[in-house]
């Protein structure tokens, strides 16, 4: 199969599957099924995080597919994240406890910094009186002995610009497998997948459809003409196209979805992909970052007054 991508290697030698299930806004009741539809249909890799509130129910999820004999334990790719009120490095090995815990696992595949940001302990939604000034390398320095003790087999961070990863990846003495951002065709990261590439960081994207149904139509690129004529050109749907494009720029990506037909859908991405000509035009998609961080900014309150200062002015 010439044109499969089925794995990104990182820089622990491990194998992270291309195409993950997002569950982010996958709520109780409805996430325990769509884990087992994904797996059913060939999905490897969960995306979780602490702050999603299913990780239990996944964890149910995950236990029956193991009992059932339909996927073993080490054929899964598994990520959680730490939260930002547990920044505090005491906190971390008890929230990556509590994420074990509640995923019934006795390891992640990997972990990650959710965000640059810190908030007060025990604080809950996105009160900017609850920001603190993050102290990144104490908290990695506690990522890195979650690593050394083989709960997470990788760590990485999330939202992090090139700046904050460059700073991070001079003062680790485990770097940081995958920095997991916002990337689809109307926020292709050309900047930041450089500086990941050029020091062996794997970019994971998220939200590689843009999330339709939290962000406006406006910025709703699968009706882009550049998308649609791809799409159609190759017999694809524009979904299909973003991903394919996703994996073939070299980042993983995770999709969501409930609907069982559009969860088989964007896992059917391989043996096929988008010719040169076609990727050129995708430099024609206007440009636009759809999660500013905003929540994370407060003029008085933490450790970023604008959502520059939040991306080091790439935004
Ligand atoms: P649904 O759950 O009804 O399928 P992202 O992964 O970028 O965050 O986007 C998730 C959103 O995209 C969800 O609202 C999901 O809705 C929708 N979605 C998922 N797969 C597809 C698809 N193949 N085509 C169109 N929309 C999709």
């Amino acid at each position: 199969m010439a044109n499969d991508i089925q794995y990104f290697e990182l820089n622990t030698g491990a194998k992270i599957p291309s195409v993950g299930l997002g569950t982010w806004l996958l709520e109780p009741g409805v996430v325990g099924d769509v884990i087992i539809v994904a797996v059913k249909a060939g999905y490897r890799h969960i995306d979780c995080a602490q702050l999603y509130a299913n990780e239990e129910e996944i964890g149910m999820a995950l236990k029956k597919l193991f009992s059932d004999g339909i996927v073993k334990r080490e054929d899964l790719w598994i990520t959680s994240k730490l939260w930002c009120s547990d920044h505090a490095p005491e906190d971390v090995p008890e929230a990556l406890n509590r994420t074990l815990q509640n995923l019934q696992l006795d390891y992640l595949d990997l972990y990650l910094i959710h965000w640059p940001v810190s908030m007060k302990k025990g604080s809950v939604g996105f009160n900017p009186e609850n920001l603190t000034i993050p102290d990144i390398q104490s908290t990695w320095r506690e990522m890195e002995a979650i690593y050394d003790s083989g709960k997470a087999h990788a760590i990485g961070v999330s939202n992090f610009s090139s700046k904050k990863l460059g700073d991070l990846l001079e003062a680790a003495r485990v770097p940081p497998a995958v920095n997991q951002v916002e990337c689809h065709p109307g926020w292709q990261q050309s900047k930041l997948r450089a500086f990941c590439n050029a020091k062996g960081v794997h970019l994971s994207g998220y939200s590689p459809l843009g999330s339709p149904g939290t962000t406006s139509p406006k910025t709703d690129f699968l009706k882009h003409p550049v998308i649609t004529m791809v799409a159609e050109t190759l017999g694809k749907t524009p979904a299909q196209v973003a991903l394919r494009w996703g994996i073939q720029m070299g980042h993983s990506v995770i999709p969501k979805s409930t609907n069982e037909n559009r969860i088989k859908e964007n896992f059917d991405i391989y043996e096929w992909s988008i010719p040169d000509d076609l990727v050129a035009k995708f430099a024609e998609i206007e440009q636009e970052r759809l999660f500013t961080g905003i929540a994370f900014v407060h003029e008085t309150y933490g450790a970023y007054r604008t959502v520059e200062e939040l991306w080091d002015g790439g935004i």
